[in-house]
This record gives structure tokens, sequence and C-alpha cells, in this order.
């Protein structure tokens, strides 16, 4: 049980990476645009962490209020990626501010993840 646990969070982990790691091959390039890829990391995290949010594997208690946080922030990047993308199709670009604020909530949340216990 405890490794399957450890194998989910591997999987949440791979998400955060494909979805910031997108992110910010469009960041560095100055390319404010959203790809695919982005929704597809957003989307494992999203599973994995729902699993994650369940107390099996552990013999501690989970920080609830943490992980409902977490859960608020990932909807606010799912309205952004599908507002967003849905402009991008439209106009052919997306709002920088809307761009900006998808890379500064992954990393806050991966920052909660990780600082808050
Ligand atoms: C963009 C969205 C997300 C990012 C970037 C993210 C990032 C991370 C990271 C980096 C960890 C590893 C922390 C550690 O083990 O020290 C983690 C763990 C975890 N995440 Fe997420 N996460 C996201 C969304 C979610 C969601 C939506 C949920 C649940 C509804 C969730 C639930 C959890 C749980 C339960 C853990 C296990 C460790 C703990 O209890 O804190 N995550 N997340």
């Amino acid at each position: 049980m405890e490794t399957l646990r450890d194998i989910v969070l591997y999987i949440h982990l791979i998400g955060f990476a494909v979805l910031f790691g997108s992110w910010l091959v469009e960041a560095v390039a100055r390319r404010i645009r959203f790809t695919p890829l982005m929704t597809v990391g957003l989307t494992i995290a999203a599973v994995a962490g729902f699993a994650l949010a369940a107390p099996w594997g552990i013999d501690h208690e989970l920080n609830y209020v943490k992980i409902t946080t977490k859960l608020v922030v990932l909807l606010i990047i799912g309205a952004l990626l599908g507002i967003g993308g849905g402009r991008q199709k439209r106009t052919g670009s997306v709002p920088p501010a809307m761009f900006w604020a998808v890379g500064v909530l992954t990393l806050l949340n991966a920052g909660l993840a990780v600082i808050w216990r």
C-alpha cells in the first residue's frame, strides 16, 4: 500500500513537471500562449492528487485545509487554461495576465505542497 501511494505521488509529480515544464518552455521563448500539454499535465496532477487526498497507505493525518486550498488553486488554473485557451482559438492570443498566472499558481501549489505540512 505504501509503495503504491509512493507511485501515485510520483505520477502526481510527473503531472506537475509536465504542466510547469510546458509552461516554462513557452515563457522562456516569450511565446504567450497555452499548449495542450499544459492541460495534460494539469489532468495528471489532478487525478493523482484526488487519489492522494484519501487517507490510505499512511499512518498520519492529512492536512485537509492544505489539500482543499490546493484543489481551489488547481480549479483556478483549469479555468484559466479553459477560458484562455478558448480566447486563443478565437483571437489567436491569450491575455498575458492569464498566461503568467498559470505559472505563478502552479508554483504556488508546489510550494504549498512542500512548505505547508
Ligand atoms: C497544479 C496542481 C498541483 C501541484 C503543482 C501539486 C504539487 C505537489 C507536490 C510538488 C507534491 C509533493 C510534496 C511532498 O511530497 O513533499 C504534492 C503532494 C501532494 N498533493 Fe499535490 N499538487 C497539485 C494539485 C493537487 C490536488 C488538486 C490535490 C488534491 C485534491 C493534491 C494533493 C496532494 C497530496 C495529498 C499530496 C501528498 C503529500 C501531502 O499530503 O501534502 N495536489 N503535490
